[in-house]
């Protein structure tokens, strides 16, 4: 039964790091309890995307940046539930932190998991890097159980449960995607009656037959895969949203980082490695395959057709 911070540091990972993590960590807890404890209604306001908040996604926002703001270590913080970043002194450290406070949270009222997504950069500002340039990543997935998975660049993939008195504890070390896999998590299926490659490949995976893992909520589909150690992930790009709906910082930079630090990949539609893509706008956008290699390779071969 070892912490996440014992874990993490025999490990190697350093003390800020450590200790930023540390403050991450703490928001879950807040965060899980403002799930079950607070008001799951409509906040009647919108995020920088256009989409609904709730009023829970306002307070899990709220939290984790006092939280960051807390640690000391946060020179810049970004917020999928916030039109620009948010700079402070950071008098013990250096960290650039995007977060998505409450990914899924049209699923609450339907008392399906969600999560809280958060990517790290080193420096004081996200423009002009790239998801390689990330020192780690994690999330937390507010399911029956509350779980929390840590990436640390060149230092693996690694999962902790909550238990009873408020510790996250060791569940499974060094996470590994395989290349080939038995399920699709297929996103914004109405691609179908727009991209025939589209309908093509989600045809080939139902005539495989590969089994359908999808809830509808990124973390909790993308934590399958991890979970399972195989599976695919796809939100291609639409007439609606032209540049893919899902948040390169806030989402797609984070899991794509978890993944490959457990040997799977993400690409978007046209090929590009999610993690060679540069950040020009905080609230960018992109398409996203993500989960297995091989699954992935032969998903973007088809959309390319
Ligand atoms: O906004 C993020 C998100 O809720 C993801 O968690 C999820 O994978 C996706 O959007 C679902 O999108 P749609 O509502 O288009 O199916």
């Amino acid at each position: 039964m070892k912490s996440f911070n014992h874990f993490l540091r025999e490990i190697g990972v350093s003390n800020d790091l450590r200790s930023l993590l540390y403050h991450i960590a703490r928001s879950i807890k807040y965060i899980n309890f403002a799930i079950r404890a607070g008001d799951t209604g409509l906040n009647k306001s919108c995020n920088p995307s256009g989409e609904d908040q709730l009023k829970l996604d306002v307070m899990s926002d709220k939290i984790i940046e006092k939280e960051l703001e807390n640690s000391e270590l946060a020179k810049i913080i970004a917020s999928e539930e916030q039109e620009e970043p948010k700079k402070f002194q950071a008098p013990r450290g250096s960290f650039a932190i995007a977060y998505d406070p409450l990914d899924g949270s049209s699923l609450v009222d339907a008392n399906l998991a969600i999560g809280s997504i958060f990517g790290i950069w080193p420096g004081d500002n996200f423009l002009g890097q790239t998801g390689n340039d990330m020192v780690a990543a994690c999330y937390g997935l507010y399911g029956p159980r509350i779980t929390f998975v840590i990436a640390i660049k060149n230092l693996g993939t690694h999962e902790f449960e909550l238990n009873d008195v408020g510790e996250f504890i060791l569940t499974r070390k060094n996470l590994k995607i395989i290349a080939d896999s038995k399920y699709f998590a297929p996103g914004n299926l109405k691609v179908c009656s727009e991209n025939i490659n589209y309908k093509n490949l989600v045809d080939i995976w139902m005539n495989e037959p590969k089994k359908l893992r999808y809830s509808g909520g990124m973390t909790p589909d993308l934590h399958h895969i991890l979970s399972k150690g195989q599976g695919q992930f796809t939100y291609p790009c639409c007439q609606k949203h032209k540049n893919g709906k899902l948040r390169l910082l806030f989402e797609c930079d984070p899991f794509s980082f978890i993944f490959s630090e457990a040997g799977g990949i993400a690409k978007n539609q046209y090929g590009t490695n999610i993690l060679d893509i540069k950040i020009k706008e905080i609230h960018q956008k992109t398409s996203i395959f993500i989960g297995s290699k091989n699954e992935v390779e032969k998903s973007i071969k088809i959309m390319n057709k």
